[in-house]
């Protein structure tokens, strides 16, 4: 039967996630908490939380565990949030080998603390662990983490629409050697950070720059991971970006300088006026996001045909110029959903008027996330 763009296959990934989780009370212990001599004051604690943007301000703990070659994972604690101790001969400084994840905290109405598939991220952790030549964590001891530091962290959990308690787990090659060889002792750490908007305008549509001389990933790199290497080739391309005065940089693929992949930290969707969806399919260069797989089953469960394709950037903006093409959003755990307004490369620029698209997809996901909605997925896992 042709694709009608409505069945859903699971992808390995999707699989591996949506492993039953043991409850937090059975793994938080996992994790040892160390006492904190100095937490924040009540009066720096309500100044850090009156005003949130993205990734400015840190709660009072962070996870830690050490891997090392024949002891495995050990010393798991939940420790104050703050400096590092770090030789600077460690591998991570010099060859760059880390992965992490993004992932929110939410407060619901009742005062209890959810997250949002965190088996997801788990299981992609482990992945960008493989790719990277990291050890791989047992997933008790990643929710472990989670639950532990937001457990300490429970006033770091704000309140206000559109806030969360942002969760960083990440590992890093910590071993101290020059030599270029997959490390023998790693560090990782979960900190967190109450955020607001990742983009300060909110649902206001971000304009878009496609960038015609840089490449994010190449066949058989590490695209598909979410390791550092891929953001840090991301900054010089968006600052490009950023002169030109758009808001974020696009990517194409590497091949055949083509085929739209995605904005660096976030995945991309085209709506189209027959009421279908495309988002950029699975090449193996660019990372499988968890709201990009949220929104192609909510979408397809809503009777809404996604396609999985390459976006020709060429076909696109004809489309969009045509009026075949409605609407484009851009989506990621920090991010949530938010309308594209502009897309522009060297040759050429066109705007896209609406946003009542990204906005429904924006209040289902949000209306999940936040306890509003009901979760007929089973993607909310309770914190606290
Ligand atoms: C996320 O969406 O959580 C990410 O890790 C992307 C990053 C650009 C903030």
């Amino acid at each position: 039967m042709a694709n009608d763009g409505l069945k859903h296959t699971p992808t390995e990934l999707e699989t591996a996630g949506s492993r039953v989780l043991p409850p937090a009370d059975d793994v938080a212990a996992r994790f040892k908490v160390l006492p904190h001599p100095n937490l924040t004051s009540e009066a720096d604690w309500k100044a850090a939380m009156s005003d949130l943007k993205f990734g400015m301000q840190f709660s009072d703990h962070m996870a830690r565990a050490i891997w090392t070659v024949g002891r495995g994972w050990h010393d798991k604690e939940i420790v104050p949030y703050g400096p590092l101790s770090l030789s600077p001969a460690a591998a991570i400084l010099h060859y760059g080998q880390e992965i992490f994840e993004g992932m929110k905290a939410y407060r619901h109405d009742d005062g209890s603390i959810w997250t949002f598939r965190p088996g997801y991220n788990a299981a992609r952790f482990n992945a960008s662990a493989r790719r990277l030549a990291l050890p791989e964590i047992p997933v008790e001891d990643f929710i472990a983490s989670v639950v532990q530091v937001v457990r300490e962290d429970e006033r770091w959990v704000p309140t206000g629409e559109g806030t969360s308690l942002y969760l960083r787990p990440f590992m890093f090659a910590s071993e101290p050697f020059l030599g270029v060889h997959a490390a023998r002792e790693n560090t990782y750490l979960m900190i967190a950070s109450p955020v607001g908007a990742y983009f300060e305008g909110g649902m206001k549509p971000v304009s878009i720059w496609v960038t015609r001389n840089f490449h994010r990933a190449g066949p058989g790199g590490t695209g598909a991971a979410k390791t550092a290497g891929n953001y840090a080739s991301s900054l010089l391309p968006q600052q490009e970006a950023a002169e030109k005065g758009f808001d974020q940089v696009c990517f194409l693929d590497a091949r055949e300088e083509r085929y739209l992949e995605e904005l660096g930290g976030m995945n991309v969707f085209v709506v189209r006026k027959d009421g279908s969806v495309v988002t950029s399919k699975l090449t193996g260069t660019i990372l499988e996001g968890s709201t990009r797989s949220a929104i192609i089953r909510m979408l397809r469960d809503r009777g809404t045909p996604v396609f999985e394709s390459l976006i020709a950037l060429d076909e696109l903006v004809d489309d969009i110029r045509k009026g075949e093409v409605t609407e484009m959003f851009a989506c990621g755990t920090a991010a949530v959903v938010t309308p594209i307004g502009r897309l522009a490369s060297e040759d050429f620029e066109v705007e896209l008027g609406k946003s009542d698209f990204a906005v429904s997809v924006y209040n289902q996901l949000t209306g999940i996330q936040n306890g509003h909605e009901p979760d007929p997925y089973n993607w909310l896992y309770r914190l606290a």
